[in-house]
């Protein structure tokens, strides 16, 4: 069980202090957002590189833009160790999973909650994550999308007992945390619940344990 707290709502002004505040956080979550794809504009490639420099944990891109065949390649190239892009934006999504491969990143599928799964079974392999947006792209602090559970429950079916992680993003907490890992997620991105906590890195310890508690009442355990 991961957790990857997302510094979308995270003290910018001060953002590698916010960093040391999640010590136990599996990976850094930025989202990086074009204002095309989704309502909303956030970071890009430089910040990516101020935050690789500062930080030697594994950084998880999560890109909310158009054409990520064109602008993927340079976050592996920047040293990030997880890329995802979204299936609805890319054009060759089996194309650029193996670039970012060879590139020596983990390439991960995007899908918003209203796309569906099954048609993209076929390439899992390709992939070493998927992420499940469990809000409408774009915003922290949006309420959890329930809707999404049946299809976190179907990715899992289909990905099996294979090694590939499975992400939810957008709206995780205490609150709903437990629900996402019975229906199979291992990898928890948490933006608000995160850093609105009085202790961060509690909070972080706090959403593992909940998330670690429903392991064995999950039907798959991924490895
Ligand atoms: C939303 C982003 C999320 C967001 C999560 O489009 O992809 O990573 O920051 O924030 P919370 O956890 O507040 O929903
Ligand atoms: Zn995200």
């Amino acid at each position: 069980m991961r957790i990857t707290p997302s510094i979308l709502n995270a003290d910018l002004a001060g953002l590698s202090s916010e960093i040391n505040r999640i010590g136990d956080a599996d990976a850094i979550h930025v989202d990086v957002m074009d204002n095309h794809f989704v309502p909303n504009l956030a970071f890009g490639l430089p910040m990516v590189e101020a935050i690789r420099r500062s930080t030697d944990k594994m950084l998880d891109i999560h890109l909310m833009i158009n054409d990520p065949d064109r602008w993927a390649p340079a976050y592996a190239e920047a040293g990030a160790e997880s890329v995802t892009f979204h299936v609805e934006a890319a054009n060759g999504p089996i194309r650029l999973a193996r670039e970012l491969r060879r590139l020596g990143a983990r390439a991960a599928i995007g899908l918003k909650p209203a796309t569906a799964i099954d048609g993209f079974a076929d390439m899992l392999n390709e992939v070493d994550m998927v992420l499940l947006m469990t809000v409408e792209p774009g915003f922290g602090g949006q309420e959890f999308l329930e809707l999404v559970i049946p299809k976190i429950r179907r990715t899992r079916e289909l990905l099996g007992t294979r090694p590939i992680w499975l992400q939810v993003d957008g709206g995780v907490s205490a609150k709903t945390i437990e629900r996402c890992a019975e229906a199979g997620a291992d990898t928890f991105v948490a933006g608000s619940a995160v850093f609105s906590a009085d202790d961060p890195n509690a909070m972080v310890r706090e959403l593992r344990a909940r998330a670690s508690s429903q392991c064995s009442h999950s039907k798959f355990v991924a490895s």
